[in-house]
């Protein structure tokens, strides 16, 4: 199978952004013989344009993010977070015919119908599978894998951070301490608020409430872990229970109820047993039942993992298209 080359262009090269071009270069010759398409890595947008980074060319650095988003390549990859900046990124490459694949959950919670409508207008993709439950490919599995099913319900554990929090505590550490910890493994968000009160696991919901059920979504309730405490982790272990961080979608009169707060679980939920950073979502299905899925929510490589699964895809597509 000859392979033909997409060019990427990267918006980004913090704890994603960075685990994104190391996988990239270690997979790029597995890629090309498997799905038939070379990846090649364009121009890259940095903070600092003066540090030194592993695998990354210094000739592809750039502080310009005009030099990426008009420059020469095929797919933009967008991993600077936060909505203002990359909002502005996103419209521009889309506008400029560029597919665009993003991790970025507080976007497409805040402006995802106007970008979906605007790449569907310019007909490009946008690929958004590592906005959600990091390496875990729950967005395909929900548009594809479960295509010919009715979704009856969802919950998970969906962020990460929360998560991990949660498990130190279980292990002695204070709520802050097990932040500073999550915070140097850089799966907290930059502003760690969004984490701790619940915001950035209603934005994940939503998302998969969205891929999930046709209803519209009429009730949102959130509630974070900041108000946890270690003699609430003890209280529980003594009642056989395990604090977790929970996010659900329940039908409800006129459509869906989106609900993320913290729970307490008997060991029989297979939530209880989610340790760490780890994600995971139990989908009923009305023809399949139950499934879990479970991995990393959170995490350089994982998220690489998922950003890179949706280049590949629109490689394919694009080659297909050809
Ligand atoms: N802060 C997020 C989390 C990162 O902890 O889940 C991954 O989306």
């Amino acid at each position: 199978m000859s392979a033909r080359t997409t060019r990427v262009g990267l918006l980004g090269c913090g704890v994603v952004g960075s685990g994104f071009v190391e996988l990239l270069m270690r997979e790029q010759s597995r890629i090309a013989a498997r799905h038939g398409v070379a990846l090649e890595l364009g121009r890259i947008l940095v903070r600092d344009g003066e540090k030194v980074r592993r695998h990354v060319d210094p000739r592809a650095v750039t502080t310009n993010a005009i030099d990426v988003l008009d420059g020469d390549c095929d797919v933009v990859v967008e991993l600077v977070g936060g909505v203002e900046c990359a909002g502005a990124y996103v419209r521009r490459a889309i506008r400029n015919g560029r597919d665009v694949v993003t991790a970025n959950k507080a976007l497409l919670a805040a402006a995802g119908r106007e970008l979906f409508d605007a790449a569907d207008r310019s007909g490009v993709a946008i690929g958004f599978e590592a906005s959600v439950c990091g390496g875990i490919p729950i967005v395909r599995a929900l548009q594809r894998g479960l295509a010919g099913d009715s979704v009856e319900s969802l919950r998970g554990i969906v962020n990460g951070t929360s998560n991990y929090i949660l498990s130190r505590m279980e292990d002695g550490l204070e709520l802050d301490e097990a932040l500073r910890l999550a915070q140097e493994r850089g799966f907290a968000e930059a502003d760690p608020s969004m984490d701790l009160d619940g915001v950035d696991a209603a934005q994940k919901l939503r998302i998969l409430a969205s891929l999930a059920f046709e209803e519209p979504i009429v009730a949102t309730t959130v509630r974070g872990i900041r108000e946890i405490t270690r003699a609430d982790i003890d209280d529980a272990r003594a009642s056989g229970v395990v604090i977790r961080h929970v996010a659900s979608v329940t039908r409800v009169a006129g459509g869906v109820a989106l609900r993320v707060a913290p729970e307490r679980l008997t060991a029989s939920d297979p939530l209880a047993r989610v340790r760490d950073e780890n994600n995971a979502v139990v989908i009923h299905g009305r023809a399949v039942g139950e499934l879990l899925f479970l991995g990393r929510g959170a995490g350089s490589m994982p998220t690489a993992a998922a950003v890179l699964s949706d280049v590949i895809e629109i490689a394919r597509s694009r080659r297909t298209a050809a």
